[in-house]
């Protein structure tokens, strides 16, 4: 049972955490270590958090989460980490890019360390959260943490780099309101072209799950010989769509790597 956990850094993506641990984990002591004083008051006065500092003594806590940034004080953070906590506690980093042996050369290879890429959509119960672990975690322990919050995905590390630039659901945002100009600059008013626009990207959802096709079947389906969406997929070929899309991606991955230090890894 998970009765404590502590956070250094206690930015977006740890609040997103805290609230739904706030929400969903009534009992757990949540305890966070921020530089920012306006960051300390929103987190005390909206979810009870014991606010800490790196000069006091640390509690016992079942699970120290980092969450600062992979171009703040990492190396610091981590010698800290290991003068004040047992290895007891497992240490669970959300610092994009940063691996598990780099953690481990710091702070040794005794502690139980996850590695995880929450995603923020958790709010809202979506949100797969990758998840790697060295051979010290137990599963069980760390279970009811990841329940609140999103859905557990254990993958190969490897794999982490490659969800964290690929996962966050910025394109579909980009997508949406591409889209949504683009019905206002044909003519329509905003409010018509986004009620459209979201009906659209759930409806193509629904179709996609919900259907025995393919998304390419789909679109034939649309596609009637010289119509309208055989016009369209052509104008989307010539400005190469797709290509952009993926490269986007490659080039998210990229520099989760190179924000990581992981480029020759
Ligand atoms: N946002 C996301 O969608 C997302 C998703 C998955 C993973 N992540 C990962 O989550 C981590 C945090 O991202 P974020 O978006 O939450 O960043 P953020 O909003 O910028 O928050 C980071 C906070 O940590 C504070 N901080 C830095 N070093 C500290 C230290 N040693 N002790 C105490 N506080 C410290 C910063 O204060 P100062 O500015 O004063 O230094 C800042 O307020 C990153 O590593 C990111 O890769 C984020």
């Amino acid at each position: 049972m998970t009765k404590s956990v502590y956070f250094i850094g206690g930015g977006n993506m740890a609040e997103a955490i805290i609230a739904a641990l706030h929400q969903k984990l009534q009992t757990v002591t949540i305890y966070v270590e921020e530089h920012q004083s306006t960051r300390q008051e929103i987190l005390k006065s909206k979810y009870n958090v014991t606010l800490k500092s790196p000069e006091e003594i640390a509690p016992e806590v079942d699970l120290l989460v980092i969450a600062i940034r992979p171009q703040d004080d990492l190396t610091g953070t981590l010698e800290s980490i290991q003068r004040r906590f047992s290895k007891a506690t497992t240490i669970i980093s959300i610092v994009a890019g940063y691996s598990i042996s780099k953690i481990e050369q710091i702070i040794g290879s005794d502690y139980p360390i996850v590695r995880t890429i929450p995603n923020t959509m958790t709010t809202i119960d979506y949100g797969y959260s990758g998840i790697a672990t060295n051979s010290h975690v137990d599963k069980e322990t760390i279970a009811p943490f990841f329940s609140t919050f999103g859905k557990p995905l254990y993958v190969e590390e490897q794999y982490l780099d490659i969800i964290t630039g690929f996962y966050p659901p910025n394109i579909v945002y980009h997508f949406y309101d591409a889209l949504t100009d683009a019905g206002v600059i044909a003519g329509l008013p905003r409010a018509i072209s986004e009620k459209i626009v979201i009906d659209n990207l759930v409806g193509a959802v629904e179709m996609i799950q919900s259907r025995d096709a393919t998304p390419q079947e789909l679109i034939n389906i649309n596609n009637s010989p010289g119509g309208v969406g055989a016009n369209l997929l052509y104008e989307l070929n010539q400005k190469g769509f797709a290509a952009a899309i993926q490269s986007a991606v490659l080039r998210a991955v990229s520099r989760t790597k190179e924000l990581g230090g992981n480029q020759d890894e």
